[in-house]
C-alpha cells in the first residue's frame, strides 16, 4: 500500500461521526461505512468504489463478486466502479488499463456533509506521477456519494490545465443484484439505437431489454430513467442519469464469467450492469477551467 495513505484514526478524527466510520476493509484497504436513517453504504478509498448499498428495510441493491480481488492497484469486481478518463479499451493504447485509472487510484476524503435529508461524502483525485503516465494533463476530480432517500453518485471533473481534456470517457459502472436473470426486464431503452460491442453492429432496441445471452451494449442518446424490474423478487429500481447521453448494459453470461478470475462462474445469473456513461460518441471535451459532471441516482420504486 502506498505509504502516504492517511491512518484510520486520523480519518475518523477529521471526518468520522455517528453515521460515518472509517475502518480497515477487505485486503487491508481503507473502507468507509455510512449508516444513517435511510440506508447503509460502504465504499473504499481505492477507486472511490461503492461496494454496498442497502436502503433501510430492503435487500442490498448492488451485486458484489464473492471472489473479487481487494488489493492495491487492482480493480474491485462489483458495486460501482468509476471508469474514467476512458471507457473500455484506450483508443490509441489498447494495452493501457481497461476503463482508465480512476477505479484503481486511491482517492482522498475532502469533506463530509450531514443534513436531515442526506449524508454526503466528498472524495477527490488529482493528477499524480502515475496518472500523468496515462493522461499527461492536470485535473481535479470530485466524487460525491450522497446517501439519502436515494443513492446518488456524482463525478465532477475540472480541467485545471492549459489544454483541453479531449475525448474523456466515463461510466458509473453499477452492478445491480437481481434474483435471477431470466425474470429481469429493463424498461426505458425502447427505440434507442445501440452499438452491440459483441459484433460491432449498430442495432435498435425493440421493447424492454431481456437478457438470455451475453450482452454488451452502448445505448445512444439515452435520457429517460431506466427501470430495472426484478420480477422474481417483485422489486423495481429506477436508475437516472445526468451529464450522460449513453447507457451501457452488460452481462457476461456463461463463457465470459468463466474467463474472469474475479467473477464467480454462476454470478451472471444474479447481476446486471446498467451504467450511466459518456461512451462511444458521447465522450466529452473539457476546456481549461471548465467542469463536466456526470451523476447516477438509484432508487427503489
Ligand atoms: C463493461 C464493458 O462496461 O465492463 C464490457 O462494456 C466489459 O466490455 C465489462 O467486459 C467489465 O470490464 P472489466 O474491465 O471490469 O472486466
Amino acid at each position: 500500500m502506498p505509504n502516504d495513505l492517511p491512518s484510520i484514526e486520523s480519518l475518523n478524527q477529521q471526518f468520522g461521526s455517528e453515521s460515518v466510520k472509517f475502518r480497515v476493509g477487505e485486503g487491508g484497504l481503507i473502507q468507509c461505512r455510512v449508516q444513517n436513517q435511510f440506508a447503509s453504504v460502504e465504499f473504499y478509498l481505492q477507486g472511490a468504489h461503492v461496494t454496498h448499498y442497502q436502503p433501510l428495510d430492503a435487500a442490498p441493491v448492488l451485486w458484489m463478486s464473492n471472489v473479487s480481488k481487494y488489493a492495491p492497484g487492482q480493480a474491485i469486481r462489483g458495486g460501482i466502479p468509476i471508469c474514467w478518463p476512458w471507457f473500455g479499451a484506450h483508443d490509441e493504447n489498447p494495452d493501457w488499463p481497461q476503463h482508465g485509472f480512476a477505479r484503481t487510484q486511491c482517492w482522498k476524503v475532502r469533506a463530509v456533509l450531514e443534513t436531515d435529508s442526506s449524508t454526503e461524502v466528498l472524495l477527490g483525485l488529482t493528477e499524480s506521477p502515475s496518472t500523468l503516465e496515462l493522461l499527461n494533463q492536470s485535473f481535479d476530480a470530485r466524487y460525491r456519494i450522497s446517501v439519502g432517500k436515494q443513492l446518488t453518485v456524482e463525478l465532477a471533473v475540472t480541467n485545471t490545465g492549459q489544454a483541453p481534456l479531449e475525448k474523456i470517457g466515463c461510466a458509473l459502472h453499477s452492478y445491480f443484484s437481481i434474483s435471477q436473470i431470466e425474470t429481469l426486464k429493463l424498461d426505458g431503452l425502447d427505440g434507442k439505437s445501440y452499438l452491440d460491442k459483441l459484433d460491432q453492429k449498430v442495432k435498435t432496441q425493440a421493447g424492454p431489454v431481456i437478457v438470455d445471452q451475453e450482452i454488451d451494449r452502448i445505448y445512444r442518446e439515452t435520457s429517460s430513467p431506466i427501470t430495472i424490474s426484478d420480477q422474481g423478487a417483485g422489486r423495481q429500481l429506477r436508475v437516472s442519469g445526468t451529464g450522460s447521453h449513453s447507457t451501457v448494459v452488460w452481462n457476461p453470461w456463461v463463457n465470459k464469467s468463466k474467463r474472469m478470475a474475479d467473477f464467480p462462474d454462476h454470478g451472471y445469473q444474479n447481476m446486471i450492469c446498467v451504467e450511466t456513461a459518456n461512451a462511444g460518441a458521447d465522450v466529452r471535451t473539457i476546456p481549461p477551467s471548465e467542469t463536466h459532471a456526470i451523476a447516477q441516482t438509484i432508487e427503489l420504486v
